[in-house]
């Protein structure tokens, strides 16, 4: 290791470790999320300030409206990102994976792209997912193409309109969304699916053309309370069914269901594991929690005073001793790693099999792995040569973000003067080891 990595490795390993004491001592961890360690993440809204009381819950973010572009942009190339940047960095200081809602939408468009060419409205829909990904690189997941169905955009001829695939304007803003975030996955959302067997089938055939491109990694359903308060579990099984066939992880991304305590509680008794233990469900985000925060009376699950509406102690019980599946039978892991030669490489272990072996670019970059096996799950260093060291940024499971310095086992971290000598806490690999990520 050269001088400048050993320090790096070093003052990492402190900042890391006092920043864990300092979150032990404000109650931080007293209370877990309530899908943490699970295969699935269960995700929440966050609207203006991040909520005190957010990471008692929810292990993944969604800006409610901040992200949208008329929040972003109200006026043409003045950008306003510090909502987005507050929910950005609250869901990256948790490690909890954050989804962008959204770029290209018929609603909440700003109100100057209408008197624009169509040549500049191009442009300036580029440049606004151009500039996002330049400042939020660290992104898992993306709208890219909010509610096609209803709601396309109105500026849909300048990309392309219909064109030859009949969503010719779909797939040009999905190009955009890969080359400027070709790291994140990017998704297509829409409400009015789960509930609609026609609707989904229109649906589909969107996802085809852009999958077919290889330029779409998962289907977003928003299944909102007019969708869902009254729909019957075997329809919910039946439309989830038919939309895993596009072999597409489901993101189930907008859900709420309403009523008074008992009927709400009842509906979530109802419907939520259908939804839960769907093996092709990947993971689910809730529309909003806190009473008068949400965008429709009665869907919120903690009151003014901070109490638990039943449907959310009994939603904490379910999840907390329910797995879910296909979680369970299809994982996917993504390790986020980079050398600093070029020439290292890692490999990842579950369960102690070695399962795949990465050699590393000098910039941070996501490796890929879906695995159904089960166990300690390990990202070890190699090719231990002079001048060569390896950063892990994180790894994660089906979404679920577990950061390298979080971890307590590191065999292969320079602290203190030798292999192995401190608290294990880093994100390098200098010497042969491995960073433990826990089981998956
Ligand atoms: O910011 C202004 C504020 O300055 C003004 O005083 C106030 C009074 O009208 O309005 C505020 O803007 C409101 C904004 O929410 C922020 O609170 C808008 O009027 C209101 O229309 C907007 O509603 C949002 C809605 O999207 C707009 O389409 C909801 O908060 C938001 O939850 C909702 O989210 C959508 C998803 O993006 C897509 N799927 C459906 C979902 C529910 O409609």
């Amino acid at each position: 290791m050269n001088t400048s990595h050993l320090f790096k490795a070093l003052g990492r390993a402190v900042v890391c470790t006092s920043a864990a004491l300092g979150m032990l001592g404000s109650g931080g961890l007293a209370h877990a999320q309530i899908a943490v360690g699970k295969t699935k993440f269960l995700g929440n809204i966050i609207a203006g300030n991040p909520p005190g009381n957010f990471s008692m819950y929810w292990n993944q973010v969604s800006p409610e409206n901040a992200g949208k572009w008329d929040a972003v942009e109200p006026v043409r190339d003045q950008m306003n990102w510090g909502q987005l940047d507050a929910a950005y960095n609250y869901a990256r200081s948790n490690g909890f994976p954050f989804k962008q809602h959204t770029f290209v939408w018929g609603s909440q468009e700003p109100k100057w792209i209408g008197g624009l060419s169509a040549q500049q409205q191009a442009h300036e829909v580029e440049d606004f997912i151009r500039q996002y990904c330049q400042r939020y690189p660290q992104t898992q997941y993306i709208d890219v193409v909010n509610e096609p169905l209803h709601q396309p955009a109105s500026y849909r001829e300048a990309l392309g309109g219909a064109g030859s695939t009949g969503w010719d304007w779909i797939v040009w803003s999905f190009q955009k969304a890969r080359q400027h975030c070709p790291t994140a996955k990017l998704l297509i959302n829409e409400y009015g699916i789960i509930n609609d067997a026609n609707a989904l089938n229109r649906y589909k055939v969107i996802v085809d053309i852009l999958k077919s491109r290889g330029l779409i990694d998962g289907v977003g359903i928003q299944s909102h309370y007019f969708s869902m308060d009254n729909l019957a579990p075997a329809t919910i099984k039946q439309n989830l069914d038919s939309l895993a066939q596009t072999g597409l992880p489901i993101y189930v991304s907008e859900l709420d269901m309403t009523g008074d305590d008992a009927t709400q509680l009842a509906r979530y008794q109802q419907k939520f594991p259908a939804l839960w233990t769907h093996p092709g469900v990947a993971g689910v985000t809730l529309w909003g929690y806190i009473e008068g925060q949400t965008w429709v009376a009665n869907s919120h699950l903690v009151r003014r005073d901070g109490s638990e509406r039943p449907a959310l102690t009994w939603l904490g019980n379910y999840v907390r001793s329910n797995p879910g599946s296909g979680g369970a039978a299809n994982k996917s892991i993504v390790v986020r790693a980079r050398g600093t030669s070029g020439q290292e490489r890692v490999t990842l272990r579950v369960g102690g099999t070695a399962v795949q072996t990465w050699t590393l670019g000098k910039t941070m970059t996501n490796y890929t792995f879906t695995t159904t096996l089960s166990g300690g799950s390990t990202v070890e260093f190699t090719n231990d040569a002079t001048g060569r060291d390896v950063q892990v940024d994180y790894l994660s499971v089906n979404g679920s973000v577990r950061q390298a310095e979080s971890q307590t086992y590191n065999t292969g971290v320079y602290q203190n003067g030798r292999c192995g000598g401190g608290s294990g806490r880093s994100d390098w690999l200098h010497c042969n080891g491995a960073i433990g990520f826990g089981d998956l």
